[in-house]
């Protein structure tokens, strides 16, 4: 079974071809070049270049997967959450390639990509990441992206709920504030990690106070915006008292290393919080703030004491936003008959939704 998959959620064009779970081609085109000087996406910038780049990547996908667009069985895009105006460039465009071609369409929340993330197989086949649900399954999903922050029980393909969220901002986006004021530029969330490895924190003598955010909330949900505000305040104090804390070049590692290390604590507060409650047979991350290092070393650390075996994707371009986790997810819905299945003018029936809900 061949997909042509999809994403335009936010500032990547990417297009894939799945067969049967293995990603044969991921091409993803970033626009970071024409956002960064805006110090962050702009839906307008975004829209105009997922429109002149959609048939490139799309083709481009089909070429290095060695596949006509008369082998694909399945077409699929991301519905939702994300962009308005970025999403309905690749919905559409799928859509109407289906319609063209009298193949079915499916639907694809975004959130589902990244948890499914962890199953998708190499182009070979050579990497074990089937699902095995018995052993695997309930599992807890802990996904932490630009855009969201959210720890989801996944009892089954198709069966989730969500157990925790943020209350505000997403990590991911506490990360690029942060770098902005700290004039790093955009997105945040590489430079800060790079800053953070060069930086020193200590347990219990912090230099700079920083909270652990929602860590008294009894909860499993997260918070990250009095992070934020705690960030401006403290990074305006230093500038203000120079003295004291030296050359931006000299405190700004260690700064970062502290925002890091509050942010990683925080997440896995809440994990083990949930893991306590429901007692997962496995953790699945994914989401682009995972790709700091520390965070996925802080988390296996953690599940190891639980003896709950963590499973990521099988490549770091699988973290951030891509088309290959978008045709994975279509791939176990329809192999498991968990997602609507579309034909003919059905098809135009699904429209965009900014903020859908995978549960
Ligand atoms: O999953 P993603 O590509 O897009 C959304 O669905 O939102 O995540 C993007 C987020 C950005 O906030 C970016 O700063 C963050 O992931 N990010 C990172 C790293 N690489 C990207 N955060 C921490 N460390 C990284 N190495
Ligand atoms: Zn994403």
């Amino acid at each position: 079974m061949k997909i042509l998959a999809v994403d335009t959620s936010c500032d990547e064009t990417s297009a894939a071809v799945i067969e049967d779970g293995r990603i044969l081609s991921n091409v993803i085109s970033s626009q970071v070049d024409l956002h960064k000087k805006w110090g962050g996406v702009v839906p307008d910038i975004a829209r105009r270049a997922h429109n002149e780049n959609i048939e490139n990547v799309v083709k481009e996908a089909l070429k290095r997967a060695r596949t006509d667009i008369e082998e694909i069985d399945f077409y699929t895009a991301t519905y939702g959450p994300g962009l308005a105006i970025a999403l309905e460039v690749g919905l559409k465009y799928i859509q109407n390639l289906a319609i063209e071609n009298d193949k079915p369409f499916v639907p694809i929340d975004h959130m589902e990509g990244h948890l499914l993330s962890a199953f998708a197989q190499n182009s070979k086949g050579t990497i074990d990441s089937i699902p095995n649900p018995k052993k695997h399954l309930p599992a807890i999903g802990l996904l932490v992206s630009g855009g969201h922050t959210e720890l989801i029980l996944m009892k089954n393909f198709g069966e989730y709920e969500l157990l925790g969220e943020t209350l505000d901002d997403a990590a991911g986006e506490a990360f690029d504030k942060v770098a902005k004021m700290l004039n790093l530029g955009y997105p945040g969330g590489p430079v800060i990690s790079e800053f953070a490895k060069l930086g020193v924190v200590k347990d219990g003598d912090e230099r700079f106070g920083l909270p652990i955010p929602m860590e008294n909330s009894n909860d499993l949900n997260f918070s990250y915006s009095g992070l934020k505000t705690a960030c401006l305040y403290k990074i305006r104090d230093i500038e203000a008292n120079n003295k004291k804390f030296g050359p931006q070049k000299k405190w700004i590692h260690d700064f970062c290393a502290e925002f890091v290390d509050v942010v990683i604590k925080s997440l896995i507060l809440k994990l083990e919080a949930a893991v306590e409650e429901y007692e997962p047979k496995s953790i699945l991350i994914g989401g682009g703030v995972i790709s700091n290092v520390a965070l996925r070393r802080a988390i296996r650390s953690a599940m190891r004491k639980h003896g709950i075996p963590v499973l990521q994707p099988y490549t770091e371009r699988l973290f951030t936003d891509n088309a290959g986790m978008i045709g994975v997810a279509a791939y176990f819905g329809i192999k498991h008959g968990t997602i609507d299945v579309l034909r003919g003018k059905d098809i135009l029936n699904v429209d965009r939704d900014p903020i859908a809900q995978v549960c």
